[in-house]
């Protein structure tokens, strides 16, 4: 069972600590990646807060497909080089975006996100996914956010096999 009332008096700082914490413990116990992938957005949806879109897109050749997401539909492809997630995964390189709209290239899904952070997961020096988190208020990611979603990341990346069949 999960309880989010627990969350509610933590600080900030608490709750990303216990995200991680849980995600170690989500994605440990289970062997198929759609599963783990599929709980790790719908845990860092509940807990991170003020986010409309949280989810991942998996590495497919030059291109980035859909996969496990918590939020509104979402664009089904992207290319290499397009928009923030397609940025992240040609340059292999974090992107926290204050203003999407300032971003040429970005690419709206939700019409409602105005700030994006997108981190790529790296096995081998090979972009195997990109996990992408949308908000509706400028600036919303900071380095706090981002530290602990690097620690997600990696977590993702040791903990998860990423041979997917698309
Ligand atoms: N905004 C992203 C596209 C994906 S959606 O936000 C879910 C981009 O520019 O790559």
């Amino acid at each position: 069972m999960f309880d989010i009332s627990v969350f509610k008096d933590m600080s900030t700082e608490d709750k990303y600590e216990n995200m991680v914490i849980m995600l170690k413990g989500l994605i440990e116990g289970e062997e198929n990646s759609i599963t783990k992938l599929s709980n790790a957005s719908a845990l860092m949806n509940a807990l991170i807060g003020r986010i409309n879109w949280c989810g991942f897109y998996i590495a497919n050749r030059d291109k980035l497909i859909l996969g496990p997401f918590q939020g509104m539909p979402a664009c089904t492809e992207i290319k290499i080089g397009e928009g923030v997630c397609g940025t992240a995964f040609k340059d292999k390189k974090v992107m926290r975006i204050e203003n999407v709209h300032d971003f040429k290239g970005h690419i709206a899904c939700d019409a409602a996100s105005n700030s994006e952070i997108v981190l790529p997961i790296i096995v081998e020096g090979k972009v195997k996914a990109v996990l992408d988190i949308d908000s509706e208020e400028i600036g919303r990611f900071t380095e706090l956010e981002e530290k602990y979603l690097i620690k997600c990341a990696k977590l993702l990346q040791e903990n998860i096999n990423w041979n997917i069949e698309l």
